[in-house]
């Protein structure tokens, strides 16, 4: 048997969490609100882990941790809608990180719904509205494979970001709209 913190099949020692956190927190990453409403009921966290998975279908994915007060909602509920904060909603992404009850969460904002009644956001630059279609267990979290089935018009304003473990907002529309590549 591998030494513990040994791979069984490379030898290779993992890296310890600590600094495999510390080594993110220089990452600077999109804010999201990751929400859900259904049977398990309506629930929502600020994640950064959120990223592209294809375009056909256009596919994203979502890590949540399982001892996060939203993860019974979102392990019971079928559909999710991933807000992408723009930088004036720093406050809301703080309520959403955690300690907050879930819904004095939704106190705040002004909510509405596209296509599966996941709770989105107003004033999010972009809404991404989602089918769970596929759920794995990967370490502390599982990983969420979500189908987007209706999209927010985008809104205007500059990007939340975060690094270093604190909010930043950077410029976006910089480039000029509707250049697709050829
Ligand atoms: C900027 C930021 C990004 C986060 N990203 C994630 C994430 O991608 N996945 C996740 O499960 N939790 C993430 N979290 C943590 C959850 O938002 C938060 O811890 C969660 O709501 C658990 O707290 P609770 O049990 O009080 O609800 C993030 C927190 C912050 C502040």
């Amino acid at each position: 048997m591998a030494p513990t913190g040994t791979d069984a099949e490379t030898g290779m020692k993992a890296v310890e969490a600590g600094a495999y956190r510390a080594a993110m927190a220089g990452v600077a990453s999109a804010v999201h609100l990751v929400t859900t409403d259904g049977p398990g009921g309506r629930a929502g966290f600020t994640a950064s882990a959120v990223c592209s998975v294809s375009d056909a279908p256009p596919t994203l994915l979502v890590c949540v941790n399982r001892s996060s007060s939203a993860f019974a909602a979102v392990a019971q509920n079928a559909a999710l809608c991933v807000s992408t904060l723009s930088a004036g909603q720093g406050e809301i992404a703080a309520s959403f990180g955690g300690g907050t009850p879930q819904e004095a969460r939704f106190a705040s904002g002004r909510w509405y719904e596209l296509a599966t009644g996941a709770p989105a956001l107003e004033g999010a630059l972009t809404a991404f509205d989602c089918r769970i279609v596929r759920r794995t267990e990967v370490g502390s979290h599982n990983v969420l494979f979500c189908e987007v089935v209706a999209l927010a018009e985008a809104g205007a304003g500059d990007a939340l970001v975060y690094a270093d473990r604190r909010y930043h907002s950077i410029p976006v529309g910089m480039v000029p709209a509707a250049q697709d590549a050829a």
